[in-house]
């Protein structure tokens, strides 16, 4: 493997492709520097160097993460200068939902390099790493959330909307809010919280759940706090709350129905004495309705996650089915049956990213399998779409929808009702590890 830009200063130690395999020498990125799998004496250094860039309770996820039956070591790399880690960053596993389809998924996340040794290529060696096991375990696409900019140098655009955050401005009835007592959450509550997690996602056409090696981690970890309602020793509601200087932020709030969406809040208020309270707006969720009226209004700033598309032929054709649903639906729509609704697309459906186009032919009205040939500059002669490769993650996963994409990038177009029909704007709700907000 090839971890940096600069072949002389990249080389194999072992012939591995595989630093992460655990027990290769790894990769040298220069100097001296190897990238290779991270070690369990290493546990110490890497939570120093994390809290050092980043924030102590990074140390403790990175515990959680490398010590999850599920991700485990290998799912951390460092780079070392002779016995001293300077470098590090570790590969979640994720599942992104498109309608029905899931799609596998990677998260990079815990990324920091000593200041000694910044500006030498060890954050792009990672992301090499990052991004190479990420195909190993058959991740689809990647979804993060980073600091502003700096992921795009790495193949990553912003592409799905955040919820907004809103600061709690109405009176919430405390006394005609229902009956419940607020507990923290425990290993016992993991079933029913992601059940919980499930109904409220179910309406979002794209949705992020947590995996269960996260849910372990935040009923472990300090940065935040789970907290379950029950009514009659049922629960009934969560949330994922962060609570310090600024106040409490209610996150991933969920609820089966308004009376314990309303209940949460109001235990919430008086855990919060007195200090400011934002919960994070899930618009048309059991909590986003009851509390749409007490929440004030959402900054306006641009909050996405960042997604990338390492290979569109791959994501498409993992997303044919919601595509043929489309397709058929327009066919319901306009009354023209799916292949005579196609034919204003010829025989197959093309979508050119300019260096390279994917052709999905249509077989019986639905999609065949993508096929994937060189540079097609003009795709609308073959009543094609054009996608600029860095909108793809907008185009199959974001809030604007073909429609929307194409009156921002002159290099996101094809025929309009076709484009609405088959990338229609989408909603979508995220679980990450951090709260963004
Ligand atoms: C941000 C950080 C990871 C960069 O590490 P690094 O090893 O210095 O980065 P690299 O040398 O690999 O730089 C890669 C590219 O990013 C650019 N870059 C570096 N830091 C950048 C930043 N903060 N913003 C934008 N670009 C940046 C470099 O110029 C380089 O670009 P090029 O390849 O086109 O020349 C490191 O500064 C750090 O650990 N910061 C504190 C912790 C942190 O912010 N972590 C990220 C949490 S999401």
């Amino acid at each position: 493997m090839t971890t940096s830009d600069d072949p002389t200063t990249a080389d194999d130690l072992t012939g591995s492709d595989d630093p992460a395999s655990g027990d290769k020498a790894g990769t040298l990125v220069g100097d001296g520097l190897v990238l290779r799998a991270a070690r369990p004496g290493e546990l110490d250094q890497i939570g120093a160097l994390l809290t050092d860039r980043g924030e102590a309770d990074d140390a403790v996820d990175h515990r959680l993460v490398v010590e999850d039956p599920d991700l485990g070591w290998s799912a951390c790399a460092v780079v070392v200068d002779g016995d001293r880690v300077v470098a590090t960053a570790s590969l979640l596993d994720e599942q992104v939902r498109v309608g029905q389809v899931v799609l596998p998924a990677g998260q990079v996340e815990l990324v920091a390099v000593a200041e000694s040794h910044e500006h030498r290529g060890l954050a792009r060696a990672l992301m090499d790493w990052a991004h190479e096991r990420s195909a190993q375990r058959g991740h689809l696409l990647q979804v993060m959330i980073g600091i502003p900019y700096f992921y795009r140098l790495f193949g990553y655009e912003y592409a799905i909307d955040i919820a907004p955050a809103r600061e709690l401005t109405g009176e919430v009835a405390i006394a005609g809010a229902g009956g419940g007592r607020l507990r923290a959450a425990t290993e016992a509550d993991l079933s029913v919280l992601a059940a919980l997690q499930d109904i409220a996602q179910s309406a979002f056409d794209v949705a992020v759940p947590h995996p269960p090696a996260r849910w372990r981690a935040l009923l472990a970890h300090s940065a935040s706090r789970t907290w379950v309602l029950e009514r009659d020793g049922v629960v009934v509601a969560s949330a994922r709350v962060r609570d310090d200087e600024d106040g409490l932020l209610v996150a991933e709030p969920a609820a089966t129905d308004r009376g314990a969406a309303f209940a949460l809040l109001s235990r919430l208020v008086e855990l919060s004495a007195g200090r400011t309270i934002a919960a994070v707006h899930r618009a048309g969720t059991v909590t986003g309705t009851a509390w749409d009226p007490v929440l004030g209004v959402a900054d306006e700033a641009a909050e996405q996650y960042y997604v990338r598309v390492p290979d569109a032929a791959g994501l498409l054709d993992a997303l044919r089915p919601v595509l043929d649903q489309r397709i058929a639906e327009l066919g319901r729509r306009t009354g023209l049956a799916g292949l005579s609704t196609a034919r204003r697309a010829r025989d197959a459906l093309v979508l050119s990213t300019f260096g390279a186009h994917h052709s999905m032919p249509f077989v019986d009205g639905a999609l065949g399998p993508v096929q994937t040939g060189g540079p097609m500059q003009g795709p609308g002669v073959v009543g094609g779409f054009g996608v600029a490769p860095d909108q793809l993650g907008a185009l199959l996963l974001g809030s604007r929808g073909f429609a929307g994409l194409r009156r921002l990038r002159p290099d996101v177009y094809g025929d309009p009702e076709l484009g609405e029909a088959l990338f229609p704007p989408l909603t979508a709700d995220v679980l990450s590890y951090y709260l963004p907000w």
